[in-house]
Order: C-alpha cells, then structure tokens, then sequence
C-alpha cells in the first residue's frame, strides 16, 4: 500500500485541519476504480436531491388538483394534471430517490472500507516497527481497543464528509431559492435564522459532548485492558483464587464506563431535543405565516402543503448536518489515539545510510559496552569480548546479572549508551536491522508461540522451507518423536502462546525452527533450561551439531552445557568478573569454580535421589506381587 509513510495528525480540535489530512483516504492514490466509485457516488447522491426536491411540488399540485384549483395547465405536460396521477407520481419520485440514495451508499461502501483497511494495515506495519521498549510497555487490550474505535472512526470521516457536507448545503441553497421565488424574502429570513441557530447550537453542543465522549472511550480503553490482562493470567489467577479481585477490578473500569456512556446518551438526547425545539419554532413561524397568507387568499392550500413538505424535507439535510458534525467529531475523537499511536516514533531506526549486514564468518566484538534500560540503572557496565568467527563463547553469571540482555543488544533491539557492538568489524548501528537480524537465530529464554500448529511455529523460521526441511529441523531438535505420536502431528495447535506444550516442547519447537532459519549467528539464551538432563543431554548434542561452524553465543545456567565453549564469561554486576576455559576457570577457584561445584553437588543429590527412588519403586513391585499362596 501506498501511503505507509504519510504522517497524518487527526486533532479534534481542529477538525477541518485534519479533514485535509484525511483526504487520501478519501480519494485513493493509485485506486482510479475507487476514485471513479466517488465520482458516481456523488453524481448520484446530487440527482437523489434534485429528485427529492420535486416531491413538495408534486404533493402541491396533487393538493391543489384535489381542491379543483391546479392551475398549471401548459406548464405541466397534460397527462400529469389529473390528481392521482400526480399522487403516483410524487409517491414514485419517492422511491426513485431512496433508490438513488442506496445506489450511491452502494457505490461508496467500497471506498469507506478501503481506508479502513489502509490505515488499519499502517498501524499493523507500524506496530511492528516500533521497538521491543514499546512493546514491552504496551497494554494488548487497550491497544486493540483504540484501533478497532480509530478504523470505525475513519469509515465515518470518510463517508460523511464526502456523501454529506458539500450536497446538504447545496440543498439549502436550493431550498432557499425556492421558497425566495416563490414566497418572497421573509420566509428566506426565517428559514436563513433557523438553520444558523440549528447550526450554532448544534455545533456548541456537539462541542461540549466531545470531553464526554472521550471519558468514555477512556475508561472503555481501561476496560479492556484489564479484561485482556486478567485473561492472559488466567492461571496466575486461579492460582491464588483471585476471580473475585479481578471481577472487582473490571467492574469498577465498566462502572466508570457505564457512567460515561450513559453521559454520552443522555447529552445526545439534550442536543436532539434542543435541535428539535429550535427547528419547531421556525416551521411554526412559516407555517403560520402561509396559514395567515392561505386565510387572506394569497396562497392556495397547495402552497400550504408545499411550506410544510419543504420544511420537512428541509429538516433531513438538518438533522443531517447535525448528525454529521457530531459523527465527525466523535469519529475524530475515536481516531485521534489511534493517530497518537501512528506518531510515537521507534526508538531503533535505520541509519538512512545503513547498509546490509555483510557476513563473511560472522566474528561478534563487544567493545566496552555500556547500557542501561532506564539511565537510572546501569545493567551493563562496560563490557568487553569477542566471540571469533565459529567459536563458541558462554555468557553464565547469577540471574539478573545481565545476560539475556546481552543477546538482545546483538540483535539491536536497544541502543547502547556507550561503547560498540560489531559484527564482522561492521558496528550493528550502521546496519538495516533486517539483514542484522536475519543473520542471527535466537532460540530465546522464554519461548512463545503462535497459536497456530506445531508445523507453521517451526516453518516460521523460514516459511519458504519444505515440507521434508520442517521435519528434518523437528528431529534435530529431538522432538520429531514426539510430534509423530501426536494424534494431530504437526497438525496439532499449540493454542494461545503455546502454552499447550510443556516448557521443554516449546524450547525445542524454538530451536527447531531456529535450524530451519539456519543463520550464521547463533544465539541460546538457556535453550534447554526447561529440559530433563537425558533429553538436555540429547539436545546438547544436537545443538553441537547445529552450531558447528556457526558463531555462536550460549547464555546458560546450567554449567554442564557449557563446559565444551571456547570461552567462558561469568557475568556479575554488569561487569565480567572472570573468563577462560572450563579449566581454566576451575583452577581460578573463583566464582566459576563456586557455582560449579554447587551445581555439581546438586547434581550429585539429585542421583543419589533418583537411586534411592528407583530402588523403592522396585519395592513397591515386589511387595505388589501376591504372595504364593
Ligand atoms: N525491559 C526492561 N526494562 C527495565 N529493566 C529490565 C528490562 N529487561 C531486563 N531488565 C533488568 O535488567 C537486568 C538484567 O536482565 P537480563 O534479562 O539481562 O538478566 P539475565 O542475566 O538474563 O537473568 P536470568 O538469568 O534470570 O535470565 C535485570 O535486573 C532486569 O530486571
Ligand atoms: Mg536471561
């Protein structure tokens, strides 16, 4: 789509401002089929009025031939005269009108729904080039909240503005014109004092509804979020049995909801009213008047009932206006936060320099790099090393040290406050993140899936890959087995986030569709962290395989898997307190050598444990066998 880049501001103060703005999405660049659809659109919705201002003639003259007065006789064609042919023919210039006026909704559907489309597929596209910080501070429901209001909002700019404004006020004109011909200047008057007071109490009023509308679509926003969130824990939810908590919680967002649709209600039904009594007193005015003028014998009863047709006809376009200022501004009101959301800026952007990532053998370097989420704590502070072309290097340290956030800062998801990250001598800030990012897989700590099938989440990796690709990818990550034993096989959802699988499938549906992208760069941030030691053992040496002549950058805890690395890095504070191989490390007797005979022993109770349970369970069978009787 075209218009990806064009920054639009929608500001419900300034509602004409941003009419201007929203003109692309009126008139379709590059859509001539929708260009043409406006055009018709609009020719029909100008013939449905000329149409519609037929019909208090025909009422008129129908009036006056039922009263033997019509005296039209060489202006009208002489099959029209009688009064029930000229009451079919109003009550047929009726329906021609509603017909018109269909056709052209008709016509103009397609261009409504094009613009939302357009900006519902730029604010998908923009979503996803905001940055991770974004993201991570996001509220999912709210989010979707604002976009489902901004592309509803944008269908009504869209179709009222254009089908709306521009012919009701020719439609006044023409009203006008009328009755000034055929009435004379006073009831110009009436009608001119009329429509501006409608006009000015409409839009004050309208004005005054927009703070409530936007209360509501606030506390409606609050709603949801907290519905989406409550939802997504629900586990956490029925763990601590707090069902009641949250009910409270989303019935407080509702009942402030509540409070501010039922404003909106209640002060749409003021402005109706009020519109009503001042459009009352002017059809009164006139109405008098032609009754007086009737009773002094200068008007027939037809131009009695044409006054009255008029003014009723006339009370359409009014209301419309009415309804299209309110529809526009609550419309802009809907957008505006969607429009807001289009503006927020990524924080990672492409240099307009970068250039694509150019691999040769993929050699990592952290040079003094210095980075902090929020500048009021350091996480890294000044961190260097490398990771040589096909080696593999290991991040451990205690949790919290730093770690996850290392790999993150390869795939540049932040930017560093100081120091450099390269890649082949290539500094990743001057680099277009996609072919930084496609040169690197990440099988991440927590792994989330889609909620699709177990096949399309390891195709992810490469979309492009065969069918014979996903399954050789699923039994290098050991779990081919397990999927074929599945009922559904690769077929079988994982439903929302994956959380159908246990945390050890997911880990190896991540590195399977991680060996499938097959990247130069590869990172395992505590890929197996969630597995049993015999399948960690499995995977280990799958995983060896995979990285194999592959740059590769292992994060674990559990020291067993990083005996093999080149190198070792223990991370503490934001700082590498020591690093060297295994070896090395153990003769340091420092922190490594701590954490690692701490695992050891761990380990060592968890066998013994196993022993002790293995044995009893062959008790439990022996003492199951009957006793020979
Ligand atoms: N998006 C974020 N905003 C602010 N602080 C963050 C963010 N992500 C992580 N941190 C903080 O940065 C520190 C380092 O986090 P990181 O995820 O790198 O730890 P780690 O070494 O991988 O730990 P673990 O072994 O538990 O995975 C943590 O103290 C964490 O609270
Ligand atoms: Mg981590």
């Amino acid at each position: 789509m075209a218009n990806t880049k064009k920054t639009i501001s929608a500001d419900a103060s300034n509602p004409l401002g941003t009419l201007v703005n929203l003109w692309p999405y009126m008139w379709p660049e590059g859509r001539a089929d929708l260009k043409a659809r406006v055009i018709w659109a609009t020719f029909y919705l100008f013939l449905a009025k000329f149409v519609l201002l037929t019909v208090p003639y025909f009422f008129k003259w129908a009036t006056d031939a039922l009263n033997g007065k019509l005296d039209m006789a060489g202006v009208l064609p002489a099959f029209l005269l009688g009064a029930v042919v000229l009451v079919i023919a109003l009550n047929f210039t009726r329906i021609l009108q509603v017909g018109l006026n269909q056709l052209r909704d008709a016509l103009f559907a397609s261009v409504g729904q094009y613009a939302v489309r357009q900006l519902a597929y730029r604010t998908f596209v923009h979503m996803h080039q905001l940055s991770l910080r974004f993201h991570l501070e996001r509220k999912t429901g709210g989010l979707s909240r604002i976009i489902e209001r901004g592309t509803k909002g944008i269908e009504t700019i869209v179709r009222f503005t254009i089908l709306n404004t521009v012919p009701t006020l020719l439609e006044f004109l023409l009203t006008a014109v009328i009755f000034w011909v055929s009435y004379g200047f006073w009831y110009v008057a009436v009608t001119a004092i009329t429509v501006a007071l409608y006009i000015w109490f409409t839009v004050k009023a309208s004005d005054w509804r927009i703070a409530i509308r936007r209360s509501m679509n606030d506390s409606d926003t609050d709603a949801n979020t907290k519905a989406i969130d409550s939802l997504l824990n629900f586990e956490t939810v029925k763990y601590f049995g707090n069902e009641e908590m949250e009910a409270r919680r989303f019935d407080s967002s509702m009942a402030r909801y509540e409070k501010a649709a039922t404003d909106v209600w209640t002060s749409l039904g003021w402005l109706n009213f009020g519109q009503g009594v001042i459009f009352g007193l002017g059809t009164t005015v006139m109405m008098v008047m032609s009754a007086l003028a009737v009773q002094r014998g200068e008007q027939t009863i037809g131009d009695f009932v044409f006054v009255n047709a008029l003014l009723l006809q006339l009370s359409v376009p009014l209301n419309f206006i009415g309804f299209v200022y309110r529809e526009i501004r609550q419309g802009l009101t809907d957008i505006e936060q969607m429009f807001e959301l289009l503006e927020v800026q990524p924080e990672v952007v492409d240099r307009p320099d970068a250039k694509p990532l150019d691999i040769a053998q993929g050699s990592i370097s952290f040079k003094d790099v210095h980075f902090s989420y929020d500048t009021a704590r350091p996480i890294l502070k000044g961190v260097s090393f490398d990771v040589p072309a096909g080696k593999t290097v290991a991040i451990v340290g205690p949790s919290g040290a730093g770690k996850s956030t290392i790999s993150r800062l390869l795939y540049r998801f932040y930017d560093i406050q100081g120091g450099s990250i390269t890649i082949d001598g290539q500094d990743v800030r001057d680099l277009t993140q996609h072919s930084l990012r496609a040169a690197i897989g990440m099988v991440p700590q927590d792994t989330v899936l889609f909620n699709d099938t177990i096949a399309y989440n390891i195709r992810y990796g490469r979309p492009s890959a065969s069918e014979e690709e996903v399954l050789a990818a699923a039994d290098v990550a050991q779990i081919g087995h397990f999927i074929s034993a599945l009922p559904d096989g690769f077929e079988t959802k994982v439903g929302e986030r994956g959380l159908k699988l246990s945390g050890g499938e997911k880990q190896r549906v991540a590195i399977a569709r991680t060996v499938l992208k097959a990247p130069p760069i590869l990172i395992l941030d505590e890929a197996t962290s969630a597995l049993d030691t015999t399948t960690e053992h499995e995977i280990q040496s799958a995983l060896d395989v995979v990285s194999r002549n592959r740059t590769t950058l292992v994060i674990a805890h559990r020291l067993s898997t990083v005996i093999g690395a080149d190198e070792i890095i223990v991370l503490r504070d934001g700082l590498i307190a020591e690093r060297g191989t295994h070896n090395s490390l153990l003769e340091q007797n420092g922190l490594y050598a701590s954490m690692w005979n701490r695992q050891r022993e761990a380990v060592q109770a968890e066998e013994q444990l196993r022993k002790v349970r293995e044995s009893d369970d062959l008790g439990v069978v022996l003492r199951g066998v009957p006793a020979a009787e």
